[in-house]
């Protein structure tokens, strides 16, 4: 029986699950928000290979690299989504927040039709360039994340968080997500290192504080005992 009945989604990143008791909690949203280049399609690609190995159907929608991309980028990690997209246990798609005003219907179609349970959106913050006015994007945003709870699926969404503003791009996605996990760099250059964060996770008695992170070979490493 999990703690307090609460039942939890392994994230597949080594360090990360043990700061948040297991894993995230099933069915929540959790935001990953960080800079260009600390890591947030690497999380996503990582979060969807964990669940196409426990045999789980996921779905990866990409609103800014193309699915070549994404597959290209996770077979450095000798992740090889080839087989589960022709096996339909991976849907993969570009979509293209412009010409699909209503990002969620159709999403949460495919959702109920290949019986999907975990989801990653990568990026949230393209939502900006096609919708001008912030009212907007926060309803598309907030739209798309109660879409996604609705169907019970376990999601994660990137979104961008300049290291000097230090708050997400519409200052909206860490009330609406259940969780939030930062990740950054410390330091510049040659000396530069990355952390991340757990901000915020709903129901869980998350590790506080910055952990050292690393992105190897076989993907990103959170060092949680290195503190
Ligand atoms: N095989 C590897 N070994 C170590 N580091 C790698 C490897 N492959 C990629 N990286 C690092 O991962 C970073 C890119 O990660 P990723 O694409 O997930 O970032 P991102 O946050 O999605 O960036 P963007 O905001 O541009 O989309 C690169 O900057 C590089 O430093
Ligand atoms: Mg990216």
């Amino acid at each position: 029986m999990p703690k307090n009945n609460i039942e939890r989604v392994s994230t597949g990143l080594t360090g990360l699950d043990k700061l948040i008791e297991g894993g995230v909690v099933k069915g929540s949203a959790t935001m990953i928000l960080g800079d260009a280049g600390t890591g947030k399609t690497i999380f996503c690609t990582q979060f969807i290979m964990e669940g196409l190995k426990n045999g789980e159907n996921c779905m990866f929608i990409t609103f800014e690299e193309t699915p070549q991309d994404i597959m290209d980028d996770a077979a450095v990690f000798g992740w090889d989504l080839t087989d589960y997209i022709k096996k339909r246990k991976l849907i993969l798609e570009y979509r293209d927040p412009f010409q699909t005003t209503d990002i969620t219907t159709l999403m949460q179609e495919e959702i109920v039709a290949y019986k999907v349970t975990r989801v990653a959106i990568d990026s949230t913050s393209v939502l900006g360039l096609y919708f001008k006015d912030e009212h907007e994007v926060r309803k598309q945003l907030y739209k798309l994340i109660q879409a996604l709870k609705s169907t019970g699926v376990t999601a994660i969404l990137t979104g961008e968080m300049p290291e000097d503003v230090k708050a997400s791009r519409f200052g909206v996605e860490e009330y609406v997500a259940d969780g939030v996990i930062r990740l950054f760099y410390i330091g510049a250059g040659d000396g530069a290192y990355r952390q991340l964060e757990v901000k915020k996770m709903r129901r869980t008695n998350q590790k506080k504080g910055a952990f050292p992170m690393e992105i190897t070979d076989k993907g990103i490493v959170v060092k949680p005992s290195a503190l």
